[in-house]
């Protein structure tokens, strides 16, 4: 049996294995992404060990001038990169943050309407997840496929009939810019309080590339902060509402759903405002130019890609219906082993019983572009996931291509500092553990 050392050591070796297999893969899971040099050494610092319960200033625990001081500036760097009244960065994920909105604006028994699971709407606006947890009744828009986007007739009926407390938008597969100024009218007229999740598409707000929800009637926004904003695993909530509003989704956040926030992320998220505000832009417009490359490529290569009539995308996110190439979990899984890391995804039409085997494909731009992929990369991408999926080609054949393509590109970039992207850091050397 191994000893307790060994497994320690062990752990420390599956750490070292999987930095090496995502190196080595060509990576387009869409929800993530990988941190900057600078980002991610925070994440090794005492801030890790520490608590910091309430606002800066108003501290229930000693010790804390530092982190007032850095939290105090991560809410000025977050305003002024989305050019919000408030920021709170204490949700330690995108759930988090949903969940303290959903404690700071709603009383068990309202009504919140939302984005449907099959149209791309994220777990933590479902009945089984926060929403339910909350006991809010909730009702989802209708959704258009030709589209991809919520139908605004059958949405802005909907809200008229059904006047929610709270009105959600924004998605895990987010295509294209939700129509909120069609909306407004319905806004108006029913007094819903707008909340827009911008867990996916953070990076390309900041990076002004897609919509700018706190100017077209959003109150609240929050999001994860490692999707398409490239920082830690780790969430934010921002905001352009009364005042009184706001302290409500402050209390959701504390006391309501967290304690110690996670306070070397927030240093890391820190970090990734300042890069965002000098480098968001060109890496928004980058990521978005990639994946509407990649759309257009597999379109060449055949497979069905959705979106088609509006440029395939506006995000990130591109999705493939690839029903008739054996499901999105043949494909999945067979990519996977050719050195392809994507996911399956529910298209609009499949129901939750098809979760294990949906429709499709969703394939997001935002990692390989933060390692400097440009479109003839892209292109190279789109071939080699035809050779797996279409051409059924050899999995070991296309694993080394994909190994060979991702070699040439080894550095974080949109960033400062300089570092291997992939990499280990070490804080102690191997005599160490002698
Ligand atoms: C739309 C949306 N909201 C919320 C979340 C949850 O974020 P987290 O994983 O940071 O809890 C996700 C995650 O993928 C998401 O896509």
């Amino acid at each position: 049996m191994d000893s307790n050392r060994d497994l320690a050591l062990n752990i420390r070796k599956l750490a070292q294995e999987h930095n090496d297999f995502f190196r080595q893969s060509l990576t387009l899971i869409a929800s993530e992404n990988i941190m900057s040099p600078l980002a991610m050494e925070m994440l090794l610092t005492d801030f890790g060990s520490r608590y910091a319960e309430g606002l800066p200033g108003h501290r229930y625990y000693q010790g804390n001038a530092f982190v007032d001081r850095l939290e105090t500036m991560i809410m000025e760097m977050s305003n002024r990169l989305f050019g919000s009244q408030y920021t709170d960065p204490r949700p330690i994920s995108g759930t988090v943050a949903n969940i303290g909105i959903i404690y700071g604006l709603t009383s068990p028994g309202d009504m919140i309407t939302v984005p449907p699971l099959s149209g791309g709407g994220h777990i933590s606006a479902a009945k089984f997840g926060a929403v339910g947890l909350r006991g809010l009744t909730s009702f989802d828009y209708p959704f258009d496929v030709e589209s991809m986007n919520i139908d605004v007739d059958g949405t802005i009926k909907l809200i008229k009939e059904k006047k929610p407390k709270v009105s959600l938008f924004g998605q895990s597969v987010f295509l294209f810019p939700t129509p909120l100024r069609d909306l407004q009218d319905a806004f108006a007229e029913t007094g819903t309080k707008v909340w827009y999740d911008a867990a996916h598409v953070l990076g390309l707000i900041a990076g002004k590339q897609f919509q700018d929800p706190l100017s077209e009637g959003a109150m609240v926004i929050s999001a994860s902060t490692h999707k398409t904003f490239p920082g830690p695993q780790h969430g934010i909530i921002l905001g352009k509402c009364q005042e009184d509003v706001w302290k409500r989704v402050q209390r959701g956040v504390f006391p309501g759903s967290v304690s110690n926030h996670h306070l070397n992320s927030m240093a890391a998220l820190g970090v990734t405002l300042a890069e965002e505000l000098e480098f968001g832009q060109k890496y928004a417009e980058d990521t978005v130019e990639n994946a509407r490359t990649l759309a257009q490529t597999l379109a060449e290569e055949g497979i069905k890609m959705l979106g088609e009539n509006n440029g395939y995308t506006k995000s990130h996110t591109i999705v493939a219906d690839v029903r008739d190439l054996g499901g999105g979990k043949r494909c999945a899984e067979d990519l996977e082993d050719s050195g392809i890391i994507l996911n399956k995804n529910l298209l609009p039409w499949d129901t939750s019983r098809e979760s294990q085997n949906p429709s499709g494909l969703r394939i997001g731009s935002q990692e390989l572009t933060r390692i400097g992929f440009g479109p003839s990369e892209m292109k190279e991408v789109g071939h080699l996931i035809a050779d797996v999926i279409v051409r059924k080609k050899d999995h070991g054949k296309v694993r080394e291509m994909a190994r060979e393509l991702k070699s040439g590109f080894r550095e974080v970039k949109y960033c400062f500092g300089r570092h291997e992207a992939y990499s280990y850091i070490k804080l102690l050397d191997e005599g160490a553990w002698e």
